[in-house]
């Protein structure tokens, strides 16, 4: 199998196992917490008055639902995800609340878009998964209309957002065999590197690229710590499979290497993201 196989291979298996289900899982606490990156891209959306709106990597659907809220009747927000059990979850919730919004599940990195069909394509922290991104880059350019806006927000690097490594920083002498961060693979923090960005979305055909640091304050209830480090990201995803009592001895040491963060009844972290912002060619070779 090719590396760039074995890589998506990886991700397909993660999101439809023990990544999704924890995102499912969690969903309430990471809905409220990422909000301000949602409103960030929503409010993109409006200031382009753009009608057609794909959201990639859209999970559970948070930025997805937003999204359609504020294009009204006249528009319509698309999302897709590699992730059965998030799409399900999607699908689900767009029933229970009639929101006016669907929903495919797929790799956008090969997904048959019909071409140039929609003309604003988001992300909220779901475009750094591709086994080759300027494949799924080019993918999504003959999905957009000529002109069509690119507006993402992806990680900056693993060291400018020290609250997301904690738990595996704090686990690591009780879990020797957890998975290294690969900086340039496909990963939380595969955008990290500015210039590659820049250079994936070039390769894939995208103009007027600019890429914008923010920081931004999140957070989410202190009483929801052991649920957040008992199921996200690579300690969590470990500890899916754990025995007890190893299972809790990782969660109290892992609790505590979280105490800067609490700050009365709420953890509180800032998070070091890229706005990216491209647009498709006026003319698009569509090939
Ligand atoms: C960090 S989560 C973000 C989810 C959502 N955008 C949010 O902010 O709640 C990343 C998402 O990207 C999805 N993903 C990963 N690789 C993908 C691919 N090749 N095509 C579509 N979705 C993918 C995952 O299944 C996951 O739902």
């Amino acid at each position: 199998m090719s590396t760039a196989s074995q890589a998506e291979d990886e991700q397909v298996k993660l999101w439809n196992g023990a990544a999704g289900r924890a995102w499912v899982e969690t969903r309430d606490v990471l809905e409220a917490m990422f909000r301000p990156l949602e409103e960030l891209l929503v409010r993109a959306v409006s200031d382009a008055g753009a009608r057609d709106v794909l959201d990639i990597g859209c999970g559970t659907g948070a930025t997805t639902f937003a999204v359609a809220r504020a294009l009204g009747p006249q528009g319509h927000c698309t999302g897709i995800d590699i992730s059965a059990p998030m799409i399900t979850a999607a699908r689900a919730r767009a029933e229970r609340e009639g929101r006016p919004a669907s929903f495919v599940c797929a790799d956008a990195q090969t997904y048959p878009f019909a071409p140039a069909s929609f003309d604003m394509i988001i992300s909220r922290l779901g475009v750094m998964f591709f086994a080759d991104p300027v494949q799924a880059f080019a993918n999504l350019r003959r999905a957009a209309r000529p002109g069509a806006a690119l507006r993402l927000v992806v990680w900056r690097s693993a060291a400018e957002n020290p609250f997301m490594t904690t738990a595996e920083r704090a686990a690591k002498p009780l879990l020797p065999d957890l998975p290294a961060r690969r900086p340039d693979g496909p990963g939380q923090f595969g955008f990290a590197d500015r210039a590659r960005v820049a250079r994936i979305l070039e390769d894939s055909g995208w103009g007027a690229i600019a890429i914008e640091p923010v920081d931004i304050a999140l957070s989410f209830p202190a009483t929801e710590l052991t649920r957040y480090v008992g199921r996200l990201g690579p300690v969590g995803v470990m500890l899916q499979g754990m025995e007890e009592p190893r299972r809790t001895q990782v969660i109290e040491t892992v609790r505590g290497a979280f105490a800067r963060y609490v700050h009365g009844t709420e953890i509180c972290f800032s998070a070091a993201c890229w706005v990216v912002a491209a647009r498709s060619p006026a003319e698009t070779a569509h090939g």
